[in-house]
């Protein structure tokens, strides 16, 4: 069958869902297509944390990005409960990175500084601070960064409520759909294939996280993303064991509703699969066990593991291929993506009608950045 539309967006994740919502809100006619469920790969994975200082340890453009994002989220917040219903869980009670040892505190004091000159707000807390803030903290902690304004929703909720969101605007949602290729015609995209129908757009969108490169081999992009397997568990307590979110080298514990604490993550790259392992479980409780000891007496809930769509730099892909007019990449957003959702749907909508930020490092993101074709690479604005 063949469908029209202004835009097609390729994978359901929190990215293409959030990249939907910002342009059907537009006015435009968007189709997500989704190949299994909505938000059934790394965006439903993830602990849902903001933390656009906490996983920033230099200045740069990812800093930039992600300090503008998670500006976005109060208002979002509003946005899509009106719209959809889905309340996405968002908590502003700041969070604590701690240091075990006294280089971590050292490299600590150096994150404060560049934070607070870049603006944002930032303290160092003796460990007797943090422990009068949250009791349960272990005395092994020398003390930790304060970041007030880091904040956390529910992962999954956030993902759904994007793509409710913009169903209620008028995209059309398709679970179960795989793009199978793109139409490339004369320099120009000019839709896409699925298994059952042909949908004709002059624009479309890859945000098939880690599955990004794969589809983009057809067009000659190079966009070597790749995954960084993490797994998670969570347990319940009657009493929460914590308020706030505490962040750690390999090993974070964050608050959930209904006394639930998430403990997160390991790292694995290049980990193609999505089974937990007992040795990631048992490295990821002594962890949290230093952390926070009286976790042991708290009841086991689950586990899980997601891919992390990795780049060999770190930073997503973000804009328009020189090569295929109207193709856009917004992918590769490794261990931030659900903090980075908001900026990237918001660039995405702009794209569709031909402007640009202005504010933000875009180059840093450039979509040819890893090509092998020096006439491509050149053409990197
Ligand atoms: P995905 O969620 O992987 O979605 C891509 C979708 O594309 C998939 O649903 C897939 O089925 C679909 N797809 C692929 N190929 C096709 C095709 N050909 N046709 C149709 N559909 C296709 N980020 C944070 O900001 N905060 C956190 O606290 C956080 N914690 C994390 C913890 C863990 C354990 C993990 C694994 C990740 C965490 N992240 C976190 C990172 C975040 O989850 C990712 O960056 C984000 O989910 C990436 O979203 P995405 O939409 O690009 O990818
Ligand atoms: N941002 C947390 C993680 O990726 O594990």
């Amino acid at each position: 069958m063949r469908v029209d539309c202004d835009a097609a967006i390729i994978g359901g994740g929190v990215i293409g869902s959030s990249i939907a919502y910002h342009m059907a809100k537009r006015g435009k006619k968007v189709i997500l297509l989704e190949r299994e469920r909505l938000a059934g790969q790394a965006s439903s994975a993830a602990a849902g944390m903001l933390a656009a200082q906490a996983e920033m340890n230099e200045a740069g453009p990812l800093f930039e990005l992600a300090r503008r994002s998670r500006a976005m989220f109060p208002e979002l917040a509003e946005d899509l409960k009106q719209l959809c219903g889905i309340d996405i869980g968002l908590v502003q009670k700041g969070m604590f990175k701690i240091a075990l040892t006294s280089e971590e505190e050292t490299e600590l004091h150096r994150i404060i500084d560049f934070q607070c000159a870049a603006g944002e707000k930032a303290e160092w807390m003796s460990g007797e601070e943090v422990r009068r803030h949250e009791i349960e903290v272990s005395g092994d902690v020398r003390g930790a960064m304060f970041i007030p304004d880091d904040g956390q929703v529910s992962a999954p909720d956030l993902s759904l409520a994007f793509a409710k969101s913009a169903a209620s605007l008028g995209a059309q949602i398709r679970e179960f759909t795989e793009v199978k290729s793109l139409i490339l015609e004369k320099g120009n995209v000019a839709g896409v294939m699925t298994q059952e129908d042909t949908i004709y757009c002059d624009r479309v969108v890859v945000a098939s996280g880690f599955w990004s490169g794969r589809l983009l081999e057809q067009a000659g992009c190079k966009t070597p993303i790749y995954p960084v397997k993490g797994e998670c568990f969570s347990v319940i307590s009657e009493v929460p064991l914590i308020r706030s979110t505490i962040f750690s080298h390999g090993c974070y514990l964050v608050p959930k509703k209904g006394g639930r604490t998430l403990i997160g993550a390991t790292m694995k790259e290049h980990s193609y699969d999505r089974k937990v392992t007992l040795e990631g479980i048992a490295t990821l409780l002594e962890r949290a066990k230093r952390l926070v000891p009286g976790i042991v007496h708290a009841e086991w809930e689950k586990a899980w593991a997601g891919l992390r769509p990795q780049t060999p730099d770190g930073l997503p892909y973000l804009g328009e291929h020189s090569k295929w007019k109207g193709l856009f990449i917004a992918a590769g957003h490794y261990r931030n993506g659900i903090l980075l959702s908001p900026i990237t749907g918001k660039l995405a909508a702009d794209w569709a009608e031909g402007k640009e930020d202005g504010k933000l490092p875009m180059k840093a993101f450039a979509v040819e950045r890893h090509s092998d074709d020096p006439i491509v690479k050149a053409g990197v604005k």
